[in-house]
């Protein structure tokens, strides 16, 4: 909550005057049933008409003055209440993109999803109404009661006891009430994981016929949601009542003992009248605090998961401006590096020297940690212990932002953006020429395909691609790594879903470049050409050398040729 009043600090004008405007039709409410005691007791009563008149007209100007109140404080609440949303998302957004890969595998995807609308949707809501009725509500009931107290001590007295005991009781079901809001933030969670999984996987599901285990899954989920939903409904709605029965009590007891007083003349009867209003309307807000109590328990729940992801801290390390901006040439050395997942050891002590411009081959079984490799270079992932220099440079001396701009990473997952072809090329690089996306598909084998497209360069991708093969994806994807003409390439299995003739002409052209290329390859005939072939195995790299020495020198890799040379026969 600390986060979100910090926030509102900076709407501070705007929740001002709404709550000044609010505080109007406050006192607006407080003095109407005095002037209807007026009009009964000095006007009605002894029929003197024109002092009915006089605070009758009072008491519509009031309710004038109450109604503008009312809607501009509307106009200033949604102002306060849509500009800390607006904030807020973009905050959490522009932390969301410093994560590092350890900072997201302390979210959920669609966690996170939830937290940027729907907790920041609560929070509007819960400022909204804040500035809009929140205050009021309390407001009213100290300032109705002190009221009471200036028409009838002893009356009153029924409803300084009755008051803070149901006040107690309400704020002991807020306590509950924010632990059952919590729970369904978490659903909320759930049933967006499992939504998404359902449409991104659509095609495998229908593939292996699990529509139905998949329905159940979200049913099941959906379940769940209701359940807690409902119990914490139950719980506001059983609240309610309650209250009610206890004040429509408390007021019945102001009759009966005003009623005495009355024929003893003690009191008059529009001031009983008053009297009765006041009890009343304190328990319409009541009525009016259940919903609060709601709408703070939910906005709780979420300021705190809010808080939770602006809490995270950004790495210092790339941060540092004050780190080199130098041009790369193109050099990597590895020396001793190990790198862990969490606590899951992934790379020992790996050691490799590429000069620039040269193209290095990764191979090794599935898991064997070439992609966590590849991921240190451009700090994606940051080494447990060992260095890695950079032309001679510990990577860490580097400014990442101006280290990333010169390498491009084509991931093993291919993603593709909504938009055109054009669009997709020219994300890799800012404001890039129409000439350099074009050179870049070029090199990338994928021109001539764009080129047959009904709106060629333009035509715009389905989406996640659906219109494109997977080859024909994974060349975008390498076109757009290379239009920004970076000095490294990282290509991770990027080339897996291409022919070997295609194949073999785009690792011909990536020669051309001058740049030094990573590439990880399956299969060897791949990575023939490469000047060097690192070879990992759980971690560690087991050889290192051209495609003949390796065969000469690793029973391991010639195993592997051998392999895959009877699969070609
Ligand atoms: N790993 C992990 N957490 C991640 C990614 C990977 O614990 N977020 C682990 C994997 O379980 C694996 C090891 O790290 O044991 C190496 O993973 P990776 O580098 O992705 O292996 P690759 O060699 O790239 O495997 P593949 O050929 O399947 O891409
Ligand atoms: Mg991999």
């Amino acid at each position: 909550m600390q986060k979100i009043i910090a926030y509102s600090m900076n709407y501070k004008t705007s929740a001002g005057i709404a709550l000044c405007l609010m505080l109007i039709e406050l006192i607006v409410e407080l003095v109407q049933p005095l002037i209807m005691a007026k009009i009964i007791d000095g006007g009605i009563l002894v029929e003197d008409y024109s002092t009915v008149a006089l605070w009758g007209s009072v008491l519509i100007g009031l309710s004038l003055l109450a109604f503008t109140a009312g809607i501009t404080n509307s106009f200033f609440a949604a102002h306060f209440s849509q500009g800390v949303g607006y904030d807020l998302r973009r905050d959490l957004f522009a932390k969301v993109q410093k994560f590092t890969h350890e900072n997201f595998q302390q979210f959920s995807t669609p966690g996170l999803i939830t937290k940027i609308t729907n907790d920041v949707t609560q929070i509007q809501s819960l400022l909204f109404m804040f500035v809009r009725i929140a205050l009021r509500a309390p407001l009213f009931i100290i300032f109705g009661l002190m009221m009471a107290f200036t028409i009838n001590v002893q009356l009153t007295f029924i409803l300084v006891i009755a008051v803070p005991a149901f006040l107690g009781f309400l704020f002991w079901v807020l306590k509950i009430g924010v632990r059952l809001f919590k729970r369904v933030q978490l659903k909320i969670d759930r049933l967006n994981t499992v939504i998404r999984e359902n449409l991104t996987g659509i095609r495998l599901i229908k593939g292996f016929n699990r529509e139905e285990y998949e329905s159940d899954r979200f049913l099941h989920v959906n379940k769940q949601l209701m359940g807690v939903n409902k119990r914490a409904l139950w719980l506001m709605e059983v609240a309610m009542p309650v209250v009610m029965l206890g004040m429509n009590a408390s007021i019945l007891l102001i009759l009966w003992l005003g009623a005495d007083k009355l024929s003893l003349g003690n009191i008059q009867a529009g001031e009983l009248v008053a009297l009765i209003n006041y009890a009343t309307r304190i328990m319409f807000t009541f009525g009016l605090f259940t919903f609060l109590i709601m709408i703070f328990s939910r906005g709780n729940a979420s300021a705190e998961r809010i808080s939770e992801v602006l809490d995270v801290e950004a790495p210092s390390y790339l941060e540092d401006s004050e780190k080199i901006q130098q041009e790369l040439k193109g050099e990597v050395r590895f020396e001793r590096v190990s790198f862990f997942h969490s606590d899951h050891p992934v790379l020992h002590n790996v050691s490799f020297h590429a000069q620039p411009g040269q193209t290095i081959g990764l191979l090794g079984e599935t898991g064997a940690g070439k992609t966590s490799l590849l991921h240190l270079i451009p700090r994606l992932y940051e080494k447990h212990s060992g260095e890695i220099y950079l032309d001679d440079n510990p990577i860490e001396v580097f400014d990442t932002k101006s280290l990333r701009k010169q390498i491009s990473l084509v991931p093993q997952d291919v993603h593709l953006f909504s938009g055109s072809v054009r669009s997709n090329i020219a994300w890799g690089k800012e404001n890039a020429k129409m000439s350099e996306v074009v050179e870049a598909a070029k090199q990338a084998q994928i021109h001539s395909f764009i080129k047959t497209l009904p709106d060629g360069y333009d035509t715009v991708l389905g989406q996640k691609g659906v219109t494109f093969s997977g080859g024909q994806k994974q060349r975008l994807s390498i076109a757009r790594a290379l239009v920004r003409k970076p000095k490294i390439l990282i290509l991770d299995d990027s080339t897996s879903a291409l022919d070997a003739y295609t194949e073999m002409k785009l690792l011909n052209s990536l020669k051309t470049q001058q740049c030094t290329v990573f590439i990880v390859a399956q299969k060897i005939s791949s990575l023939k050409e490469a000047n060097q072939i690192l070879l990992l195995h759980q971690g560690k790299l087991i050889a290192q050398g051209s495609h003949e020495e390796l065969l000469n020198e690793s029973p391991y890799y010639r195993e592997v040729f051998q392999s895959q040379r009877e699969d070609v026969m």
